[in-house]
């Protein structure tokens, strides 16, 4: 089963610099030259779910109507992403900025630009319907997360990929069947990550190289164990995890063995540069995932 995923969110063209440390408030730092590439979250989690995840991905977001759409489309269609479904609009396609650190580490500021305008239509209601993941984040309105877990089948799972981290209405919380957070989110969202499980059933916390935990109700946490790497760059680490995630639990795995495969592919992400042109293959996910404790 190659599993169908939606990943209903965002795209945007990343302008990156690598800086020797990011800027404190009213501080200029001088960086290295300019690099554009394709990102944003929801766009990134489609490409890993695609390429990364091996799953049939449709990518339901907002694009303007100028060259950093041609960017992502391009991006996106190279991954194996279904593309037909993504709105134009009238606003520039969303724009972030980072910076990133030499230990890898980034910082972004998002101007959000077309994404704000999404709004689901009924051809893009009836493709998640179809679908037997649907993911999300949280860099688009919260009214079109909240239709979107609506318009699920049942019996599809709706993984939200709380970042960043804003108030979620109680609507949303209840049609969340796995979390995803890191530490900062999980803290934001509900002070203690065992407190997230008064809001959801599964919560998956990334712990960055230290790998992440599994929490359930009525079960012990599972830890799953980070794996070496040289990091280069963490941005869209977490969205290649998340990406893996869904299409892993769309092809039929559990949960524990989804969350390894989506570990090694965080892990292999941030030993390159950039977002999507971070996403390992599905073979090196494979290869990497079988040797995750
Ligand atoms: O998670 C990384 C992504 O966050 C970047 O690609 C940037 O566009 C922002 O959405």
């Amino acid at each position: 089963m190659s599993g169908r995923v939606v990943v209903v969110g965002s795209a945007n063209v990343d302008l990156v610099v690598d800086v020797p440390r990011h800027p404190r408030g009213g501080e200029t730092v001088l960086g290295d030259r300019l690099r554009r590439s394709p990102g944003g979250k929801g766009a990134n989690q489609a490409v890993a779910a695609a390429w990364a995840g091996g799953a049939d991905t449709s990518f339901v977001g907002a694009l303007g109507d100028d060259e950093a759409a041609d960017l992502l489309l391009v991006s996106l269609g190279g991954a194996g992403v279904r593309t037909d479904l993504v709105a134009r609009v009238d606003a520039p396609t969303g724009t972030a900025f980072v910076t990133v650190d030499p230990g890898g580490e980034n910082a972004i500021v998002v101007a959000p630009g077309a994404n704000d305008l999404l709004q689901l239509n009924d051809n893009q209601a009836e493709r998640i319907a179809d679908a037997e993941v649907v993911l999300a984040q949280l860099e688009i309105p919260l009214d079109v997360v909240t239709e979107a877990a609506a318009a699920r089948k049942a019996g599809a799972l709706f993984v939200l990929n709380a970042a960043p981290s804003r108030e979620l209405p109680p609507e949303l919380w209840a049609a969340v069947d796995i979390l995803v957070v890191n530490e900062h989110e999980a803290a934001d969202l509900a002070g203690t990550p065992e407190a997230l499980l008064d809001r959801v059933p599964v919560a998956v916390m990334t712990l960055g190289g230290e790998g992440c935990v599994i929490l359930r109700r009525e079960r012990e946490p599972v830890h799953i164990s980070g794996i070496p790497v040289q990091v280069i760059d963490t941005t869209g680490a977490g969205d290649a995890f998340c990406g893996v995630l869904a299409a892993s639990l769309a092809r039929g795995l559990d949960v524990e063995a989804a969350t390894r495969l989506a570990g090694a592919a965080g892990a292999l992400a941030v030993t390159r540069p950039g977002a999507q042109t971070a996403v390992p293959s599905a073979d090196e996910v494979a290869l990497l995932g079988g040797r995750v404790s």
